[in-house]
């Protein structure tokens, strides 16, 4: 890979004396959907599947990109004096972000780069695309120029781009799994106040199968502002009765003891999902820790069971992936993962039955909803780094 890539950017850009090749991960959510931004726990993994980089610093304040998953598109430019958000930009949105996100932070950034990214992250699927070359661009940055950062500040950095540079209100969870990411091991974080814990997975003859549902996002961003706001909403509500500063804050019986506080029925499955998916994360690491998979993987079905039915994000064609899971014998458990409408399920899936999963799974949803699935059969890999 990197020899392709190093080559490719010769092509492109002219040499490669001074490149460096760069990796950051994509990410997959085992278990706590839609609570990132409702001071919940959420449990994902960094993928050994991401985002590759070649960065070579210029002499002047130009910037220069090229992606080889958009080369049609050809070398894209733009200059540090001019960080704007520009829809014309298309995805180099998402590293001027980056290094917009920068400057507010207070980092001067002396000088422009050629960059050069080749994903092998499926685009718009829910495996963080995005996240990740928003982290990737930090991590150049800061080898590059030497800031003083953390990775924990990537992610946070990022986060800060996504929500102010391009308008997407996402939580932490992306960036921080991408950013955080370790070999073999899922995140258990609170996103009231980070602090994190890194939880071994160890499946024992089972496996991580992602399955992308090829149905693109498309107003996903907008539904997906919606939905925080009607949280937001929610929490204001039951403010008035109960001294919490986040959904997170609440147990369900706590729940359904105030929840007659939120004064509309969408609302409040809304606010249901959030208490009871944090909850359902909390135990499911307790499982995980027990060795009890099968608990695992039921309240991962638990989980898309909510997503499906009372936050409304997964749509017929993350549904017809899930429920024709659910019947595969050698299926753990099975989930949408992500922000839903569109992208991936995540399914645990015992090794001998893939074949099988994949076969049995892609036929179904063929048939249900008019083209093809892809399958990835994914291990957990580490965060961003210098390959
Ligand atoms: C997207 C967001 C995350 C999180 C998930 C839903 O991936 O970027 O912050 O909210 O959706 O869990």
């Amino acid at each position: 890979m990197k020899e392709k890539i190093l080559q490719k950017f010769g092509e492109v850009f002219g040499g490669d004396t001074g490149a460096s090749v760069y990796f950051a991960p994509g990410r997959v959510n085992l278990i706590g959907e839609h609570t990132d931004y409702n001071g919940g726990h959420v449990f994902p993994c960094a993928l050994t599947i991401g985002t590759y980089g070649v960065a070579r610093q210029r002499a002047d304040r130009k910037l220069r990109f090229f992606s080889m998953n958009f080369d049609h598109l050809g070398v894209l430019e733009g200059s540090l004096d001019e960080l704007k958000p520009d829809k014309a930009a298309g995805w180099t949105n998402y590293p001027k972000g980056v290094m917009w996100a920068f400057e507010e932070r207070g980092f001067e950034i002396p000088y422009g780069m050629d960059l050069l990214l080749y994903g092998n992250i499926p685009n718009g699927s829910g495996l963080s695309s995005s996240a990740s070359v928003e982290v990737l661009t930090g991590f150049i940055l800061r080898d590059m120029f030497g800031f003083s950062v953390t990775n924990q500040d990537l992610a946070l950095i990022g986060q800060y781009s996504e929500n102010r540079f391009n308008g997407v209100n996402c939580g932490i969870m992306d960036q921080f799994a991408i950013a955080m990411g370790k070999e073999n091991h899922a995140i258990f974080l609170d996103t009231a106040d980070l602090k994190f814990e890194y939880a071994p997975i160890r499946l024992e003859g089972a496996k991580i199968v992602i399955a992308c549902s090829n149905k693109k996002r498309g107003l996903g961003d907008s539904k997906y502002n919606e939905r925080r706001s009607e949280c937001e909403t929610a929490l204001a509500e039951l403010q008035e009765v109960v001294g919490i500063n986040s959904l997170g804050d609440l147990t369900e019986e706590q729940f359904e003891q105030y929840k007659s506080a939120i004064k509309d029925d969408v609302r409040r499955k809304r606010a249901k999902h959030a208490v009871y998916e944090n909850q359902r994360t909390v135990k499911a690491v307790e499982a995980l820790k027990a060795a009890d998979i099968a608990q695992f993987g039921r309240l991962m079905n638990d989980s898309h069971i909510s997503l499906r039915d009372d936050y409304e994000v997964t749509g017929a064609e993350l549904d017809a992936l899930v429920e024709a899971a659910w019947e595969v014998d050698g299926v753990i458990g099975s989930r949408m993962t992500g922000a839903g409408f569109g992208g991936c399920t995540v399914s645990i899936v015992k090794t001998d039955a893939i074949d099988g999963f994949i076969e049995k799974v892609g036929a179904e949803y063929l048939k249900k909803i008019g083209y093809a699935a892809d399958f990835y059969v994914v291990e957990i890999g580490d965060g961003p780094r210098v390959i």
